[in-house]
């Protein structure tokens, strides 16, 4: 079982950028404890940064057939981007929302996301624990969708 993690716009400034909202992990310490989770949980991941909407959109439609989920944390687009949004409605995948920050705790033009309504769910505020969970719910709901299918 394959989860792909995508990271969108400047995710890959982690550890450096706004370190009292975003933390001092870098992106390759929170890729690599996802690694680490998803060994433990039994499934593989393929972790991915883009600072462009187009190549995030076309790692999405590209995990259709190859991965049976997706955890984006999609950065600035989650408040604007209808063509990633359209996207994640296209591949009809679970998906999971992760934000690092709380950003219902932030400003107002961050409480929105056009990328909720079509996921499966969204954590924020747990920095990049959210990941993590993210990754056990997945693999939790895979499993039971498998057994209903049987
Ligand atoms: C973010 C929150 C977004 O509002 C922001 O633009 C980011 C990071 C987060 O992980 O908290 O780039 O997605």
């Amino acid at each position: 079982m394959k989860i792909l993690v995508l990271h969108g716009p400047n995710l890959n400034m982690l550890g450096i950028r706004e370190q009292g909202i975003y933390g001092t992990e870098s992106l390759d310490e929170i890729n690599e404890a996802i690694a680490q989770q998803a060994e433990q949980l039994g499934c593989t991941v393929e972790t991915f940064q883009s600072n462009h909407e187009g190549e995030l959109i076309d790692a999405i439609h590209r995990a259709k057939g190859q991965a049976a989920a997706i955890i984006i944390n999609p950065g600035a687009l989650t408040h604007y981007s209808i063509a990633l949004r359209d996207a994640i409605a296209a591949v009809d995948l679970p998906v999971i929302e992760v934000h690092l920050s709380n950003i219902y705790r932030r400003e107002e033009f961050r409480h929105r996301s056009v990328i909720a309504p079509v996921c499966r769910g969204q954590i924020c505020g747990l920095g990049s624990m959210g990941y993590l969970l993210a990754l056990q719910g997945l693999a939790a709901l895979l499993q039971e969708e498998e057994s209903c299918h049987v």
